[in-house]
């Protein structure tokens, strides 16, 4: 009963294709580079491109040092990972990064939304929203998608030791919370923040549920203001307001209907 966290550690197909934003480095970085360790092409969609080619560069070497160590699941072919262009914080941004990924003819299995900021100072982005407001619409989404084959789910990585803290370096009561948080063990690796995004994303048992909270790779109880309807139903119609010049008529209408 119980026991650690874990994802399946079995070779994926060649042909799956899985996106990890923010995959150069924390959570991401190791959610991406196990997926891909494990066979599955992974893109990495990132902002700087020489921070996400970095981090390329050292996903190869990890995956050399697994197969010595002999670890199991890994493919037998080469890691394949590419980078692509995404700033989130960017609509137009976003919308290049949806063309070349359309243009580029591949199919889309997985979609990790890993990169986020935490506590970040107030911000406002280039399109006038604010910096962190974020895509945290699962269960709106779901409730427009449920006769699709796509499902969403949502997932706590816990408190993870990652470059997460550097959105808040100058708040003295942040950054001690997660420095006593590591000094006394509270806190994880970002590789033990990651499995349960590679659980979810790989495991076969999770095929086919949707609306589903995960923590420590189990159903989880969100908290009230993520379940309150009301709330989901204006952070959803806010969203496709703030989406209206950059998608067509039709799309937003479909976007805004439930099915
Ligand atoms: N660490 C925790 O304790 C914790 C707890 C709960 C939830 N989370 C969530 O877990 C996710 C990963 O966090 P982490 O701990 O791995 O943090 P991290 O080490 O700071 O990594 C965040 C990633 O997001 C990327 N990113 C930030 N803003 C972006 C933008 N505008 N466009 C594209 N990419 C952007 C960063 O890219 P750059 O490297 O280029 O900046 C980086 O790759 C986040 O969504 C975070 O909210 C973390």
């Amino acid at each position: 009963m119980g026991g650690s966290p874990s994802f399946p550690r079995e070779p994926l197909s060649p042909e799956k294709v899985v996106i990890v934003t923010g995959g150069n480095t924390g959570i991401g970085y190791e959610t991406a580079k196990w997926i891909a360790m494990m066979g599955a092409h992974v893109i990495i969609a990132c902002r700087t491109k020489e921070r996400a080619l970095h981090a390329i560069t050292r996903m190869e070497a990890d995956f050399e040092q697994e197969k010595q160590k002999g670890t199991s699941g890994l493919t037998s072919g080469e890691l394949s990972v590419e980078f692509m262009e995404l700033d989130l914080s960017s609509l137009k941004s976003t919308q290049k990064f949806i063309e070349e990924f359309k243009a580029s003819g591949k199919p889309l299995h997985v979609l990790i939304c890993n990169a986020g900021l935490g506590m970040h100072p107030l911000t406002y982005t280039e399109d006038g929203n604010e910096l962190m407001f974020q895509v945290m619409q699962m269960y709106s989404l779901n409730q427009r998608i449920n006769q699709s084959n796509v499902t969403v789910n949502s997932l706590h990585p816990g408190v993870v030791h990652s470059e997460f803290t550097r959105s808040f370096e100058d708040d003295c009561t942040w950054t001690c919370t997660y420095n006593c948080a590591k000094c006394f063990g509270v806190s994880i690796s970002p590789y033990k923040g990651a499995i349960t995004s590679i659980d979810v994303a790989v495991n076969s048992k999770h095929s086919g549920v949707r609306d589903v909270y995960f923590d420590k790779c189990a159903p989880a109880s969100p908290s009230p203001e993520a379940t309150n309807v009301e709330n989901q139903e204006q952070l959803w119609k806010f969203s496709l307001d703030c989406l209206k010049d950059y998608i067509t008529e039709e799309d937003l209408n479909n976007l805004g209907a439930k099915t």
